[in-house]
């Protein structure tokens, strides 16, 4: 993209070095002398970018910025700082004047584009939409406070469920930051993981760095894996999932979590967010205190128990605890029960392909997708989506049938 860029440098040698390389990278250069002129320019013209150095004469370059920013046709335009002095103070000196970036001479002729070519990028890149653009994306969290309950397989295939049910963009993000699998139950590789956000201010994160850090997976899910390596998911901070599930809110019609087993910062951060949880848990004892515990928790977090489910997953075979006694025991409904079925759920992880992808009609599949509806939005749940999926045209079968 072709930029006009206004450059404010007093020294001539400067100035041709400047504008040799910016004109190399395609953009126009118009040249001021000093910061006074700098102004004028950029009152009598429009600028995407204004290029200072610092030391001039008449008016410096911390003055400049700080005049720039306080006319509203120039406040919005990005600055970039050259200037040979290379210290904190002086740095510091020049981001409180307004300045968006700094670069101390000599610098690399790529260096000064690609930071231009940023800065530019950001101008671009929509800022008010961000503030603006509606969420409208339903985020279902799938948790347990026990681990080998199905949450990943459950997740896995609910994300895959919606995807096919509605035909609709759907995120599945992995919160398990530390260890978790979603990737590699729909076989995706690592390449893009929650490590690429790692090492960025939560500030930089936007819509365009989410769609290339997502993988997207034929059945129309897009992941967000977790890092390969443990000291890459203690950078993920809460406020940075908070960052990321709301943006992804504005592009994803459904954002399922495959939540880790505890209450981390980072895993609060989702459930926060969360219109529906489904907690899952095995029919054992164990799994059923622990799940007794993440309901009081959610008590005290004043999370809605109406929008809250049990999955009661039969993760072994036999002689496990009875729906009714569980029931009984958490003074708590059990919506949906999901039976052993070893062979679907070992191929799942192996060949990544969800049930519900792979065998839609078999009893497993169909759980899945009866689940993908019940937490469906309210306005798709009403219409037949156009045109109708497979998926939708097998539950619409199912519910007349079921009448
Ligand atoms: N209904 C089921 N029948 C048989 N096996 C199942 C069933 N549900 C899950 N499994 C198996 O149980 C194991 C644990 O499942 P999964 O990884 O989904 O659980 P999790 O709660 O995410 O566990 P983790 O603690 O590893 O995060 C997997 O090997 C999975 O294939
Ligand atoms: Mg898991």
């Amino acid at each position: 993209m072709e930029a006009r860029i206004l450059i404010i440098e007093d020294d001539p040698v400067s100035q041709k070095l400047h504008q040799k390389v910016i004109e190399a990278a395609g953009h126009q250069v118009a040249m001021a002398e000093d910061g006074l002129q700098g102004l004028m320019l950029a009152k009598e013209q429009d600028f995407d970018l204004v290029i200072s150095d610092v030391m001039m004469p008449n008016m410096n370059g911390y003055e400049t910025c700080q005049r720039l920013r306080e006319n509203p046709k120039t406040a919005q335009i990005p600055i970039l700082l050259l200037t040979a002095l290379n210290n904190l103070e002086s740095k510091i000196k020049g981001f409180e004047a307004g300045a968006d970036d700094y670069l101390s001479k000599p610098y690399e002729p790529d260096e000064l584009v690609a930071r231009v070519n940023v800065l530019l990028r950001r101008k671009t890149a929509p800022v008010e939409p961000r503030r603006t653009l509606e969420k409208t994306g339903k985020v279902v969290g799938v948790f347990s406070l026990r681990g080998g309950a199905g949450v990943t397989s459950i997740a896995a295939n609910l994300a895959t469920g919606l995807a096919q049910l509605w035909n609709k963009e759907t995120a599945l993000v992995d919160l398990a930051l530390t260890a978790g699998q979603a990737a590699l139950m729909l076989n995706l590789p690592l390449r893009n993981t929650w490590a690429d956000l790692a090492h960025m201010d939560t500030g930089e994160i936007d819509q365009e760095v989410l769609s290339q850090t997502l993988r997207s997976h034929p059945s129309g899910v897009h992941i967000l894996s977790a890092p390969r390596r443990v000291e890459e998911s203690e950078l993920i901070d809460a406020a940075k999932v908070s960052r990321v599930l709301e943006i992804l809110q504005t592009s994803y019609d459904y954002i399922v979590l495959d939540l880790p087993h505890n209450f981390a910062e980072t895993t609060l951060a989702g459930l926060d967010v969360a219109e529906e949880i489904l907690v899952v848990l095995a029919p054992e004892l164990a799994s059923v205190r622990s799940t007794a515990m993440a309901l009081e928790v959610f008590e005290t977090l004043n999370y809605s128990l109406d929008s809250t489910h049990l999955i009661l997953n039969w993760v072994f075979e036999r002689q496990g605890l009875s729906k009714a006694d569980i029931e009984a025991g958490l003074n708590y409904a059990i919506d949906t029960t999901i039976p052993f079925s070893s062979d679907k759920f070992v191929r799942a992880i192996n060949f990544g392909s969800p049930p519900v992808l792979e065998a839609p009609e078999s009893p497993l599949g169909v759980i899945f997708e009866d689940l993908a509806f019940q937490v469906s939005k309210d306005d798709h749940k009403k219409q037949r989506p156009e045109p109708p999926t497979d998926a939708w045209k097998r539950l619409a079968k199912r519910m007349r049938k079921r009448r």
